[in-house]
């Protein structure tokens, strides 16, 4: 099995120097930069717009994985798209018409990805899998970083990559909340490929996110 890519969530950065933090990190070997966009009304939480996410564009050049969790979310896609995003995702919850969002994302000449709360089935996949370039497994509840890792999680990504190896679709699983060195293998075995980790990548500061990130890939 390949090496999953690993895609640190700055949520866990420390904000005040947000600019220095996504260069130490992508130094470390981070392959993509994971950005959570919160709105205090999808979930309980605010964190960056689009301004941030531009003015970090300066300081990698590693794919931005924005995560969208703001509702309704249509009115932001441009934004985000300008502002540097390679790959945006979306909750279904997050808008009325998913497949329209999907085809926004695409025609902005950007990769699209759908995120499945915990209690959101694999079965919202069903009509938009083949439009689609990831599939974002929450594996805790969206809106804080530091949570713990939700097992339930393991059977959907499970259906998820028997799925995509059955269309033999080119489509990334990814998993986001609770990854650490001891739940990421749980993860891959399930089929993930990419794995989004906050706390555990930016753990202990700059000196020690290259250990992190070997840890998470398994070589730790
Ligand atoms: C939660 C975010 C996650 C979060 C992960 O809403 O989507 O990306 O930052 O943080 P950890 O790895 O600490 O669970
Ligand atoms: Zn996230």
């Amino acid at each position: 099995m390949a090496a999953p890519l690993i895609s640190p969530s700055i949520l866990s950065a420390d904000f005040a120097r947000l600019g220095e933090e996504v260069r130490a990190i992508d130094e470390a070997g981070a392959d993509w930069i994971h950005i959570d966009v919160m709105d205090g009304h999808f979930v309980p939480n605010l964190t960056i717009g689009p301004g941030v996410v531009k003015a970090l564009r300066q300081h990698t050049a590693k794919p931005f994985d924005v995560h969208l969790m703001i509702s309704p979310v249509d009115l932001f896609l441009d934004a985000f798209a300008e502002a540097g995003a390679d790959v945006i995702t979306v909750h279904p919850e997050a808008g009325p018409h998913l497949h329209r969002t999907i085809q926004r994302i695409k025609g902005l000449g950007k990769k699209a990805g759908v995120s499945l709360n915990p209690a959101t089935p694999a079965k919202m996949l069903d009509y938009v899998l083949e439009d689609i370039d990831l599939v974002l497994v929450m594996s805790v509840n969206p809106g804080f970083g530091g949570q713990k890792f939700i097992a339930s999680q393991l059977k959907k990504i499970e259906a998820i990559a028997n799925r995509i190896a059955k269309l033999d679709l080119d489509v990334r699983l990814e998993v986001d909340g609770g990854i650490d060195a001891a739940t990421a293998p749980q993860a891959i075995d399930a089929g993930a490929d990419v794995l989004v980790a906050g706390t555990a990548a930016f753990r202990g500061g700059p000196d020690h996110y290259a250990a992190n990130i070997q840890a998470l890939r398994g070589a730790g």
